[in-house]
């Protein structure tokens, strides 16, 4: 019993129809419930995805006695209800999509799939701050629960577990959206650098774990004279406290004035970063982008950044690495007790934040310079700037 949620057409029926036409292709029948569209509209998007195929079956209907009906007597190997929000026990008083709703046709949905060994996939709303809407019992209730990510405007699609009764939830599935539906991406890194420029400020590309698969991201940031009273901190694709904290950090720690500076972050690709390990690539983006020193183009960075201003490793730090020397980068910054990276990435370690920043941009904030031999490994730097001298550039942003 499975439960795949997403957002409002990010293509949760798409990935069904597909999901399905493979099934019959392997010689698995399976019911297909439309509660949402009509049959001729379903019909319609499976001749455009392919999927129009034998030993896929569809009933339109948002009556749950119709569906464990119809189920009963063709006996699927994979029953899909789209969505469980829109269909309805009669016997249950309450409206469709309502909380008991929910509860009351997953129930019945669960106890007809143990009952006669049918796989259930139940397509559920999101609310907006991305949980599954309905009761919460409906996560207790399935064993599995997927979601659909992606950003509507761009065409990358991820499909995650974050319950899994029976296997593991660190797999990761990446798709791309196109004309003709959903097409598993071989190489997503480099679809998601793709469209990299060299050069511009407040850029830098990050190694991160999506599940278990390591992928090179680019983190944006921009950083300019607030234009209203409140300063503005935009945070997408990574989470808004994450950035509050390094900005705490790089302001007492780095000296960097951004008290009245409008903040943005972003991951490009749509891609979601909740993991500590973009802490160090987020926070040299903004200063790059506050300094207007671009950082090379081959340079990754991963990193978890401390209170204290500290560089910590994260898990998994040589899959990270080994993906980013698969893509051609050459440099990476990373904390002093990382472990060995592949032959062809030269390894700059930083204890802290602050001499990260030093390695590479060359810039030394004046209050804390210290000798360079204390950092090692690290390659020779061009003359040393101060960060308060370059943060007066705009004036606007020195505190
Ligand atoms: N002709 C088309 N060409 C390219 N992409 C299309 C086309 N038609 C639909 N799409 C893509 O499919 C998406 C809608 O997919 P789908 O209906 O499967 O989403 P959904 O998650 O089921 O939405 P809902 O929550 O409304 O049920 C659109 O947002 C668009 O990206
Ligand atoms: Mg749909």
């Amino acid at each position: 019993m499975t439960v795949l949620g997403g957002e409002p057409g990010v293509g949760k029926s798409t990935l069904v129809l597909q999901m399905l036409a493979s099934l019959a292709g392997a010689g698995r029948a399976s019911l297909l419930i439309a509660a949402e569209e009509s049959g001729e509209q379903v019909r319609r998007r499976a001749e455009r995805l392919g999927a129009a195929v034998d030993g896929c079956y569809l009933l339109a209907t948002t009556d749950l006695d119709a569906v464990l009906g119809a189920a009963d007597q063709l006996r699927p190997s994979v029953l899909v209800v789209d969505s469980i929000q829109a269909v309805s026990d009669s016997a249950c008083g309450s409206q469709a999509g309502s909380p008991s709703q929910v509860r009351e046709c997953a129930g019945r949905l669960a106890r007809y799939a143990k009952s006669l060994g049918v796989a259930t996939l139940l397509v559920g709303h999101v609310t907006k701050d991305g949980g599954l809407a309905g009761p919460r019992t409906l996560e207790h209730l399935v064993d599995t629960v997927l979601s659909f990510d992606g950003d509507r405007l761009q065409s990358l699609r991820l499909l995650s577990a974050s319950k899994h009764r029976y296997g593991p939830t660190g797999e990761l599935g990446l798709f791309e959206m196109t004309e003709t539906g959903l097409r598993g991406l071989v190489d997503p890194s480099a679809l998601l650098l793709g469209d990299r420029r060299r050069g511009v400020p407040g850029s830098i590309a990050v190694p991160v774990l999506e599940g278990r698969r390591p992928l090179v991201i680019e983190v944006q940031g921009l950083v300019g004279p607030t234009t209203s009273g409140v300063p503005r901190r935009v945070a997408q694709g990574v989470v808004g406290g994450r950035l509050a904290l390094l900005l705490a950090v790089l302001e007492r720690r780095c000296h960097l004035a951004l008290a009245a500076s409008d903040v943005f972050v972003s991951t490009v690709g749509g891609l979601r970063v909740s993991e500590p390990a973009a802490d160090l690539g987020i926070a040299l983006a903004l200063v790059s982008a506050v300094t207007g020193i671009a950082i090379g183009e081959e340079v990754v960075a991963c990193g978890e950044v401390g209170l204290a201003g500290e560089l910590r490793q994260v898990q998994a730090t040589e899959r990270r690495l080994a993906e980013a020397a698969r893509l051609g980068f050459r440099r990476a910054v990373v904390p002093q007790s990382a472990p060995e990276g592949p032959m062809e990435l030269e390894l700059l370690r930083a204890g802290t934040l602050l001499e990260a920043v030093r390695l590479l941009l060359g810039v030394v904030p004046a209050a804390r310079s210290r000798p360079r031999t204390e950092i090692g490994g690290g390659p020779e730097l061009s003359g040393g700037r101060d960060v308060r001298t370059l943060v007066r550039t705009p004036p606007s942003l020195v505190s």
